[in-house]
C-alpha cells in the first residue's frame, strides 16, 4: 500500500483511474492525514520532494507524492512551478486561466506543455519519475470536465481540450499518466 501525498481530489481521481486497482493507494483523506503540505520551493523536484517527505516523516509509511506546472514557452516557462498560486495567493482556476489568457492575447504560438514529477519514498530513499504532455493554449474556454488549466490546453494529437475529455481520454495524452506509468513500472522491477 502507499500512501498518495496530496489534499486535492481531483489528482486522487486521476491517479485511480489510471492505477485501476494496480497498485493499491491510499490518499491523505483516506489515511485519516489532516495537513496543508508547503509547497515553498523554485522547482517541481524539489516541492514534489518536500511534500513526500513531510508524510513519509509523520507516517513511517511509504508514499509519494507529485507536483505538476503548466509551462508556456514564449512566456518563458510560466506559470511553471507557479501554477496553482498564478493569479493570486489562492488556488483560483479561473483567476489563474484568465491570467494566462490576458498574458498571451495577441501572440499566436501558444506552445506549452503540463510536467508532472513524481517522488516516491520508499524505505528513506527517494526516487522520482517525469511526465511531460505537450501541447498548445486555446483562446478561450473549452469544456467543463476536470480541473486547473484543462479547458485551456490541447494536448497534441486532439483536438479537444482536457476538459472535453472524460478522464480516460485525458490518460491517454496526459503528463500525469506517463509519470505513473513509470512509477507502475519501477515498483513491478524491484
Ligand atoms: P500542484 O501540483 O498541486 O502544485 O498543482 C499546480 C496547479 O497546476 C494546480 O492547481 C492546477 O491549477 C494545475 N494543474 C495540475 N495538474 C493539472 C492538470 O492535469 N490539468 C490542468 N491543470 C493542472
Amino acid at each position: 500500500m502507499l500512501i498518495f501525498a496530496t489534499n486535492n481530489q481531483n489528482k486522487v481521481k486521476e491517479i485511480n483511474s489510471i492505477l485501476n486497482g494496480v497498485i493499491e493507494v491510499k490518499s491523505l483523506k483516506e489515511s485519516g492525514i489532516e495537513i496543508d503540505i508547503p509547497e515553498p520551493h523554485q522547482t517541481l523536484e524539489e516541492n514534489a520532494r518536500e511534500k513526500s517527505k513531510t508524510i513519509y516523516n509523520l507516517t513511517q509509511t511509504a508514499c509519494f507524492s507529485e507536483d505538476t506546472g503548466l509551462e508556456i514557452f514564449l512566456l518563458n516557462g510560466e506559470p511553471g512551478v507557479k501554477s496553482a498560486r498564478y493569479a493570486d495567493d489562492e488556488n483560483n482556476y479561473l483567476n489563474n486561466i484568465d491570467k494566462v489568457l490576458k498574458k498571451l492575447a495577441g501572440i499566436s504560438d501558444r506552445s506549452a506543455q503540463f510536467k508532472t514529477i513524481i517522488s516516491l519514498l520508499i524505505n528513506n530513499q527517494e526516487f522520482q519519475f517525469e511526465g511531460i504532455c505537450k501541447g498548445t493554449i486555446t483562446e478561450t474556454e473549452i469544456g467543463t470536465n476536470g480541473f486547473g488549466y484543462d479547458p485551456i490546453f490541447i494536448p497534441d494529437g486532439s483536438s479537444k481540450t482536457f476538459a472535453e475529455m472524460t478522464i480516460e481520454e485525458k490518460n491517454i495524452f496526459s503528463h500525469r499518466k506517463k509519470a505513473v506509468a513509470q512509477l507502475v513500472q519501477f515498483l513491478k522491477n524491484r
